[in-house]
Protein backbone atom coordinates (compact mmCIF):
# COMPACT_ATOMS: atom_id res chain seq x y z
CA UNK A 1 0.00 0.00 0.00
CA UNK A 2 1.39 3.24 -1.12
CA UNK A 3 2.86 5.74 2.07
CA UNK A 4 0.50 8.92 2.00
CA UNK A 5 2.26 10.20 5.07
CA UNK A 6 5.19 11.15 2.53
CA UNK A 7 2.86 13.74 0.60
CA UNK A 8 1.70 17.10 0.95
CA UNK A 9 -1.40 16.29 1.15
CA UNK A 10 -1.36 14.27 4.36
CA UNK A 11 -2.44 15.79 7.63
CA UNK A 12 1.16 14.81 9.81
CA UNK A 13 3.68 14.68 6.50
CA UNK A 14 6.18 12.36 7.89
CA UNK A 15 9.44 14.50 6.95
CA UNK A 16 12.08 16.23 9.25
CA UNK A 17 10.19 19.60 10.45
CA UNK A 18 11.98 22.70 9.45
CA UNK A 19 10.68 26.01 9.65
CA UNK A 20 11.59 28.21 6.69
CA UNK A 21 10.85 31.75 6.09
CA UNK A 22 10.35 32.93 2.26
CA UNK A 23 9.57 36.48 1.28
CA UNK A 24 7.31 37.21 -2.09
CA UNK A 25 6.06 40.56 -3.91
CA UNK A 26 2.22 39.51 -4.76
CA UNK A 27 -0.07 42.35 -6.11
CA UNK A 28 2.51 44.58 -5.40
CA UNK A 29 2.64 44.15 -1.18
CA UNK A 30 5.60 41.90 0.17
CA UNK A 31 4.54 39.10 2.38
CA UNK A 32 6.54 37.16 4.33
CA UNK A 33 5.83 33.43 5.06
CA UNK A 34 6.69 30.73 7.67
CA UNK A 35 6.57 27.67 6.08
CA UNK A 36 7.47 23.85 6.83
CA UNK A 37 8.90 21.10 4.88
CA UNK A 38 6.42 18.56 3.61
CA UNK A 39 4.11 21.42 3.07
CA UNK A 40 3.43 22.52 -0.72
CA UNK A 41 5.91 24.19 -2.37
CA UNK A 42 7.78 25.34 1.47
CA UNK A 43 10.94 26.94 -0.24
CA UNK A 44 9.23 29.31 -2.91
CA UNK A 45 5.48 30.84 -3.62
CA UNK A 46 4.61 28.05 -6.42
CA UNK A 47 4.47 29.79 -9.95
CA UNK A 48 0.73 28.55 -10.59
CA UNK A 49 -0.23 30.27 -6.80
CA UNK A 50 1.68 33.46 -8.25
CA UNK A 51 0.01 33.47 -11.47
CA UNK A 52 -3.50 32.86 -9.68
CA UNK A 53 -2.82 35.70 -7.27
CA UNK A 54 -2.52 38.40 -9.51
CA UNK A 55 -5.30 37.22 -11.86
CA UNK A 56 -7.97 36.65 -9.21
CA UNK A 57 -10.95 38.79 -8.94
CA UNK A 58 -11.35 40.11 -5.05
CA UNK A 59 -14.66 41.56 -4.77
CA UNK A 60 -14.29 45.32 -3.31
CA UNK A 61 -17.41 45.19 -0.75
CA UNK A 62 -17.07 43.43 2.34
CA UNK A 63 -18.11 39.59 1.70
CA UNK A 64 -16.95 36.30 2.82
CA UNK A 65 -14.40 34.22 0.91
CA UNK A 66 -12.82 30.84 1.38
CA UNK A 67 -8.82 29.48 0.40
CA UNK A 68 -10.15 25.99 -0.28
CA UNK A 69 -6.46 23.77 0.30
CA UNK A 70 -4.82 26.93 1.36
CA UNK A 71 -1.38 25.33 2.33
CA UNK A 72 0.80 28.47 4.25
CA UNK A 73 -1.39 30.49 3.03
CA UNK A 74 -0.82 32.60 0.38
CA UNK A 75 -3.96 32.89 -1.55
CA UNK A 76 -6.15 33.63 1.33
CA UNK A 77 -3.57 36.12 2.98
CA UNK A 78 -3.53 37.87 0.09
CA UNK A 79 -7.52 37.86 -0.38
CA UNK A 80 -7.67 39.35 3.08
CA UNK A 81 -5.25 42.33 2.44
CA UNK A 82 -6.78 42.86 -0.28
CA UNK A 83 -10.25 43.13 1.30
CA UNK A 84 -9.72 43.91 4.75
CA UNK A 85 -13.28 44.45 5.58
CA UNK A 86 -14.37 40.65 3.92
CA UNK A 87 -14.28 37.55 6.43
CA UNK A 88 -11.86 35.08 4.83
CA UNK A 89 -11.82 31.07 5.71
CA UNK A 90 -8.62 29.27 4.68
CA UNK A 91 -9.26 25.20 5.24
CA UNK A 92 -6.42 22.54 4.63
CA UNK A 93 -5.86 19.10 5.44
CA UNK A 94 -2.29 19.44 6.42
CA UNK A 95 -1.80 20.44 9.74
CA UNK A 96 1.41 21.35 9.14
CA UNK A 97 0.06 23.88 6.64
CA UNK A 98 -2.69 24.83 9.32
CA UNK A 99 -0.06 25.86 11.55
CA UNK A 100 1.62 27.87 9.16
CA UNK A 101 -1.36 29.90 7.95
CA UNK A 102 -2.01 31.18 11.74
CA UNK A 103 1.59 31.84 12.15
CA UNK A 104 1.27 34.04 8.57
CA UNK A 105 -1.94 35.44 9.28
CA UNK A 106 -0.29 37.17 12.64
CA UNK A 107 2.62 38.24 10.91
CA UNK A 108 1.12 39.98 7.89
CA UNK A 109 -2.48 40.53 8.98
CA UNK A 110 -1.89 41.40 12.43
CA UNK A 111 -5.06 43.84 12.63
CA UNK A 112 -7.19 41.11 10.96
CA UNK A 113 -6.95 38.20 13.15
CA UNK A 114 -10.89 37.97 14.38
CA UNK A 115 -11.84 37.69 10.57
CA UNK A 116 -9.22 35.54 9.05
CA UNK A 117 -9.71 31.59 10.20
CA UNK A 118 -7.73 28.50 9.35
CA UNK A 119 -9.32 25.14 10.23
CA UNK A 120 -7.58 22.05 9.77
CA UNK A 121 -9.75 19.18 7.73
CA UNK A 122 -10.96 17.49 4.67
CA UNK A 123 -12.49 20.60 2.75
CA UNK A 124 -15.74 21.68 3.45
CA UNK A 125 -16.21 19.19 6.82
CA UNK A 126 -14.55 21.96 9.08
CA UNK A 127 -17.00 24.50 8.16
CA UNK A 128 -20.00 22.34 7.62
CA UNK A 129 -21.80 22.79 11.17
CA UNK A 130 -20.81 26.70 10.18
CA UNK A 131 -24.05 26.95 7.45
CA UNK A 132 -22.03 29.82 6.01
CA UNK A 133 -22.11 30.16 2.16
CA UNK A 134 -19.37 32.26 0.47
CA UNK A 135 -19.08 34.95 -2.34
CA UNK A 136 -15.62 33.17 -3.61
CA UNK A 137 -13.88 30.01 -3.16
CA UNK A 138 -10.61 30.37 -4.44
CA UNK A 139 -8.20 27.18 -5.08
CA UNK A 140 -4.47 26.15 -6.36
CA UNK A 141 -6.21 22.69 -6.75
CA UNK A 142 -4.21 19.29 -5.63
CA UNK A 143 -4.30 17.82 -9.23
CA UNK A 144 -1.43 15.37 -8.04
CA UNK A 145 -3.76 13.70 -6.09
CA UNK A 146 -5.41 13.06 -9.41
CA UNK A 147 -8.53 14.87 -10.80
CA UNK A 148 -11.46 12.53 -9.87
CA UNK A 149 -11.53 14.68 -6.46
CA UNK A 150 -11.26 17.68 -7.83
CA UNK A 151 -13.79 16.82 -10.32
CA UNK A 152 -16.23 15.32 -7.70
CA UNK A 153 -15.52 18.71 -6.12
CA UNK A 154 -16.62 20.88 -8.46
CA UNK A 155 -20.14 19.26 -7.47
CA UNK A 156 -19.51 20.34 -4.14
CA UNK A 157 -18.56 23.38 -4.53
CA UNK A 158 -22.05 24.39 -5.94
CA UNK A 159 -23.99 24.33 -2.53
CA UNK A 160 -21.70 26.45 -0.69
CA UNK A 161 -21.67 29.29 -2.64
CA UNK A 162 -24.41 32.02 -2.97
CA UNK A 163 -26.33 33.62 -5.64
CA UNK A 164 -23.82 34.83 -8.26
CA UNK A 165 -20.80 33.95 -5.94
CA UNK A 166 -17.63 32.75 -7.67
CA UNK A 167 -15.63 29.87 -7.93
CA UNK A 168 -12.40 30.73 -9.52
CA UNK A 169 -9.13 28.22 -9.16
CA UNK A 170 -5.81 27.57 -11.14
CA UNK A 171 -4.68 24.46 -13.52
CA UNK A 172 -1.42 23.78 -15.34
CA UNK A 173 -2.46 23.15 -18.69
CA UNK A 174 -0.32 19.92 -18.80
CA UNK A 175 -2.12 19.19 -15.87
CA UNK A 176 -5.69 19.17 -17.78
CA UNK A 177 -6.74 22.70 -17.48
CA UNK A 178 -8.29 22.25 -21.34
CA UNK A 179 -10.11 18.83 -20.36
CA UNK A 180 -11.41 20.46 -16.64
CA UNK A 181 -13.01 23.93 -18.82
CA UNK A 182 -14.81 21.09 -21.31
CA UNK A 183 -15.96 18.91 -18.76
CA UNK A 184 -17.45 21.92 -16.68
CA UNK A 185 -19.20 23.15 -19.89
CA UNK A 186 -20.74 19.66 -20.51
CA UNK A 187 -21.64 19.08 -16.77
CA UNK A 188 -22.94 22.02 -16.19
CA UNK A 189 -24.35 23.65 -18.48
CA UNK A 190 -26.35 26.61 -17.35
CA UNK A 191 -23.23 27.46 -15.14
CA UNK A 192 -20.95 29.69 -16.28
CA UNK A 193 -17.28 29.56 -16.96
CA UNK A 194 -15.13 31.89 -18.16
CA UNK A 195 -10.84 31.86 -18.52
CA UNK A 196 -9.27 34.76 -16.79
CA UNK A 197 -5.80 34.63 -18.33
CA UNK A 198 -3.47 32.24 -19.37
CA UNK A 199 0.13 32.45 -18.61
CA UNK A 200 3.28 30.69 -18.13
CA UNK A 201 1.24 27.23 -18.45
CA UNK A 202 -1.00 27.57 -16.13
CA UNK A 203 -5.04 28.97 -17.08
CA UNK A 204 -7.22 31.03 -14.34
CA UNK A 205 -10.71 30.17 -14.51
CA UNK A 206 -13.49 31.89 -12.56
CA UNK A 207 -17.11 30.28 -12.53
CA UNK A 208 -20.53 31.90 -11.30
CA UNK A 209 -22.84 30.30 -9.70
CA UNK A 210 -26.81 30.45 -10.58
CA UNK A 211 -29.49 29.06 -8.38
C1 LIG B 1 -1.60 22.64 -4.83
S1 LIG B 1 -1.61 22.87 -3.09
C2 LIG B 1 -1.98 24.62 -2.95
C3 LIG B 1 -1.64 25.18 -1.60
C4 LIG B 1 -1.80 26.71 -1.48
N1 LIG B 1 -3.16 27.11 -1.78
C5 LIG B 1 -0.85 27.40 -2.41
O1 LIG B 1 -1.31 27.89 -3.45
O2 LIG B 1 0.34 27.46 -2.08
C6 LIG B 1 -3.14 22.09 -2.61
C7 LIG B 1 -3.40 22.07 -1.13
O3 LIG B 1 -4.62 21.33 -0.91
C8 LIG B 1 -4.48 20.60 0.30
N2 LIG B 1 -5.43 19.47 0.30
C9 LIG B 1 -5.33 18.29 -0.35
N3 LIG B 1 -6.38 17.49 -0.10
C10 LIG B 1 -7.17 18.20 0.76
C11 LIG B 1 -8.39 17.90 1.40
N4 LIG B 1 -9.01 16.72 1.22
N5 LIG B 1 -8.94 18.83 2.21
C12 LIG B 1 -8.30 20.02 2.42
N6 LIG B 1 -7.13 20.36 1.83
C13 LIG B 1 -6.57 19.47 1.01
C14 LIG B 1 -3.02 20.16 0.31
O4 LIG B 1 -2.58 19.81 1.60
C15 LIG B 1 -2.34 21.40 -0.28
O5 LIG B 1 -1.90 22.27 0.73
Amino acid sequence: MQNNRNHYYSKFPDVDVKIHTISESLRRHLYIFKTITGVFSFNKVDLGTKVFIEHMYIPKEPCVLLDLGCGYGPIGIVLGYESPQSTIYLVDINKHAVWCTKENIRLNLPEQTKNIIALSGNYFEPIKNKSVKFDGIYMNPPLRQGRKTFLKLLNDIQGYLKERGSFQFVIRKKMGAPYVYNYFKNTFPHENIDIICKRSGYWVFRCFHQS
